[in-house]
């Protein structure tokens, strides 16, 4: 059993490292592999992807296939349900020696049926010992409504099959950052905190490129993260058709031009506007694609292009995945599919 005092300092160095992370955006900074954090701290500009990750052997191999690749940063939750197979590859190379602890950026996220604020402690003590860690580098708020908790069950649903949902839920109790939040959620928070978030991570690709939010994150210090960069045609496991953004016309004709694939144009789109990507991949020539993507520049001119695909078309829409969302208020999801 963890001593209270254990689980303090490991909080307190995991919210230390967030207050610090207010990050100073300009484009110079995502031409290099890192963003600099005012701190001195680094967030890797492109971090590793794990959600949806089921194979376990597959995924094994992948995580391994990352790290020796060059990955540094990766992004996990614990309602992926595969935080202990990224444990058990962080644990091989952490206790050989491969790697050291500083050298990693690891998030994890509070799932949405803990959104309370004793759902943080236990919670992020469940996500420290599946990764075997004894901090990480950023705990995310998952998603800005909660489930109710039912013991055993990460997605506990009502005998309709609707999403158990918990109307009690307080941002303001729980916040340490806040993935999917909108501009007005955030705004509560910044004016009521004493911590400034320093994090979103938002579905962003060049279907949905939420201009204004990401003008507000950068207004008010917070580094924008961006899961789906690619459209995510992974979704098709779980039986959603997805647009082909990988096959766009004019992405595979930039592409040719830079002799690129269209996977590493659009994570490049991104990266040259300040935001970091998370793609997810379990291949391992794509794993290394999506990485390789700091050796070439796309101009003004490609850049504008490729804003101009934005058609504000959310893909990862939650209520594909959380049933009877519509019910909750104060989500306002925007985009078309919400
Ligand atoms: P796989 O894991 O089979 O390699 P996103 O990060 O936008 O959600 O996209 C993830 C999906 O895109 C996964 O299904 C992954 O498939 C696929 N993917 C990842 N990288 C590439 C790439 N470079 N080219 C084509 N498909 C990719």
């Amino acid at each position: 059993m963890q001593s209270t005092a254990r689980f303090i300092q490991r909080l307190l160095h995991s919210i230390n490292r967030n207050i610090q992370s207010n990050l100073i955006i300009n484009s110079k900074m995502a031409s290099n592999e890192h963003f600099e954090l005012s701190s001195g701290f680094k967030i890797p500009a492109i971090g590793y992807g794990t959600w949806l990750a089921d194979d376990e052997e597959k995924f094994e191999k992948a995580i391994d296939t990352a790290l020796e690749i060059g990955y540094r940063h990766i992004d996990c939750a614990i309602a992926y349900q595969n935080e202990h197979i990224v444990g058990r590859v962080l644990k091989k190379w952490l206790s050989t020696g491969r790697l050291s602890r500083e050298d990693l950026f690891v998030t994890a996220k509070l799932p949405p049926c803990a959104m309370r604020p004793a759902g943080v402690r236990k919670y992020l003590n469940k996500s420290l010992e599946s990764l075997q860690l004894d901090y990480i580098d950023l705990y995310l708020v998952h998603t800005p409504f909660g489930l109710n908790e039912v013991e055993g069950n990460l997605h506990p649903t009502k005998p309709d099959g609707t999403s158990d949902y918990d109307s009690t839920t307080d941002h303001l109790a729980i916040w340490k950052g806040f993935p999917n939040f909108n501009s007005d959620q955030i705004n509560r928070i910044l004016k009521n905190c004493r911590i400034p978030p320093c994090n979103l991570q938002i579905e962003h690709h060049a279907y949905l490129q939420q201009p204004k939010l990401v003008e507000f994150c950068k207004l008010n210090k917070i580094i924008v993260t961006a899961y789906s960069p690619l459209g995510s045609p992974g979704l098709s496991k779980l039986g959603k058709e997805t647009p082909d953004l990988l096959g766009h016309t004019k992405v595979k004709e930039i592409a040719k031009r830079y002799n690129k694939t269209t996977a590493q144009v659009l994570l490049r789109h991104i990266l040259q506007k300040g935001i970091v990507a998370i793609p997810k991949s379990v291949t391992p020539e794509r794993i290394r694609q999506n990485i390789d993507i700091f050796n070439f520049q796309l101009n003004e001119e490609d850049m504008e292009t490729l804003n101009g695909l934005d058609e504000n078309l959310r893909i990862l829409d939650f209520k594909f995945i959380f049933k009877g969302l519509k019910i909750i208020p104060n989500i306002h999801l925007k985009g078309k599919n919400t």
